[in-house]
């Protein structure tokens, strides 16, 4: 694979590689490959998991990072981004991990179709894609259940803002899951009826198998938004309480990709609760991210046999 961008343009038998990939480094079901690559990772916005996990997988790789830190760097002073890639590029970076405010950043610099332009990573695009985020998701559901189709899946709260709501509500689909919607009704893009159905909040939580919530993204919302609803009247109408995690099944269970607003998206108390894969996602992230650079390495999704 050249890039790594949206895992949307994947097919499913290259997603599903990935998934099985993931969980094959994980389970040490297959061995790390010897080949190293430099790497730079420019995060343009904050972030901890994505960041230190892209780090982790490339420290288990033996992969050597190159320190370059956009709030330092020259695009301070004015440089595109094309040209501080291509900089890596002809310095001798094979690969970037970017993430940045910009939706789709990442188009016009593979349009270039430049030679010194490195293999890209994206680590999300505004409230676009966040497709490492979207595997270890996938990864942790195929973890725990061994299958997709017809699983029950719930994506809950900020829609509109979420990078990581649309894609995997796609990939669910594509997958034969039953996805279902619900939160604020403005945070609700009509054009998610194409990915699944909206439901009150309390309809159907008993026939859940998974109950995914989204993080409220405060940097992206109006200050009014967050004083007058978020502080007092979500956690209530759309955050999981206690009441709603009793009415889940026992085998059912939770996601989010935090960073969690405790005590908004989710009780406090039920963060670290059984049915929660909360930690669990960002373990496997590791993994995942692993699975991601490693195919990097072919041409295509390695076509690795794991059963
Ligand atoms: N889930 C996620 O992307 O977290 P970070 O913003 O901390 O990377």
């Amino acid at each position: 694979m050249r890039n790594f961008v949206n895992l949307n343009d994947l097919t499913i038998q290259e997603i599903m590689q990935l998934i099985k990939t993931s969980l094959a480094y994980k389970n040490e079901q297959l061995d790390l490959p010897t080949e190293s690559k430099n790497v730079a990772n420019l995060f343009f916005e904050n972030s901890t998991r994505t960041a230190s996990s892209f780090q982790m997988a490339e420290s288990k790789l033996g992969w050597q990072p190159i320190q370059v830190n956009p709030q330092t760097s020259s695009t301070q002073k004015g440089e595109s981004l094309s040209d501080t890639l291509k900089t890596l590029g002809a310095i001798g970076v094979d690969v970037v991990v970017l993430r940045h405010s910009i939706n789709d950043w990442y188009e016009p610099l593979i349009a270039e179709n430049s030679a010194l332009m490195p293999q890209l990573v994206n680590a999300g695009d505004g409230n676009g894609q966040h497709p490492s985020q979207s595997l270890l998701d996938l990864m942790t559901i195929y973890e725990q259940f061994g299958y997709f189709s017809d699983l029950n899946i719930r994506i809950v709260g900020d829609l509109a803002h979420s990078r990581v709501a649309r894609s995997n509500a796609e990939i669910l689909k594509r997958l034969g899951a039953k996805v279902s919607f619900s939160g604020p009704k403005q945070w609700y893009p009509a054009d998610f009826d194409q990915y699944g159905t909206y439901q009150e909040m309390d309809q159907g939580l008993e026939n859940l198998d998974v109950l995914m919530l989204l993080r409220v993204q405060h940097e992206r919302l109006a200050q009014q938004d967050n004083d007058d609803f978020l502080e007092t009247t979500y956690h209530q109408q759309f955050g999981l309480t206690d009441n709603r995690y009793e009415q889940l099944k026992d085998k059912a269970i939770i996601m989010h990709p935090a960073p969690v607003n405790r005590g908004i998206e989710i009780a406090n108390e039920l963060v670290e609760a059984d049915k929660s894969r909360i930690f669990t996602q960002m373990a496997n992230g590791v993994y995942a991210r692993i699975a991601i650079l490693t195919s990097l390495m072919e041409e295509k999704v390695n076509d690795i046999n794991i059963n």
